[in-house]
């Protein structure tokens, strides 16, 4: 049994849906999940957790929600070192953003490699344009990642 900390980044509820639906796999399996509409550094570590996932849409211009801006910023701040513990990023986007597509993902994906964590899995993309099942489409995902992060 792991405990992953899940941490959830959402403007209209799909990421949040998205989250529940992992939640719910990930409890299946027999892990403990601490799922976060309102992460922080402190509650990353109050879990002990074993592991993270990020799941998380973008906003504006490739911009994180405002609901996970704080824990972003408190990444950067208080710097806490994830010693090769795995993470793995799950991101919401539309492609009609194109340069910005995903970009709120590939953000924490990039502080969490600079933290050092490690990506057994590299970030999915979910493309709201090409896919009305987001949750479907991110369980296919979370098969890979906890076969090779837990
Ligand atoms: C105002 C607005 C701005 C958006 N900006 C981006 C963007 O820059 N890049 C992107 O990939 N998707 C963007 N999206 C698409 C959302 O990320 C996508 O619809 C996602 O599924 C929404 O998830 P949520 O309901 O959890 O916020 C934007 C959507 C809205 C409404």
């Amino acid at each position: 049994m792991s405990v992953i900390y899940l941490a959830v980044g959402s403007v209209t509820g799909t990421a949040r849906i998205v989250a529940q639906a992992v939640q719910q796999q990930l409890e299946h399996a027999g892990h403990q999940v601490v799922l976060d509409e309102n992460p922080s550094v402190g509650a990353l570590n109050d879990s002990q957790c074993d592991a993270v996932l990020i799941c998380t849409s973008t906003t504006g211009r490739g911009d994180l929600p405002a609901n996970i801006i704080p824990f972003y910023a408190e990444l950067e701040q208080q710097f806490p070192l994830q010693n090769g513990k795995p993470f793995g990023v799950i991101s919401l986007g539309d492609s009609s953003y194109d340069a910005t597509f995903c970009g709120a993902g590939a953000l924490f994906e990039d502080r969490f490699f600079e933290l050092q964590g490690s990506a057994p899995v590299p970030r999915v993309t979910i493309d709201a344009t090409e896919t009305v099942t987001p949750d479907e489409d991110a369980l296919f995902w979370l098969k890979e990642w906890m076969e090779k992060a837990l």
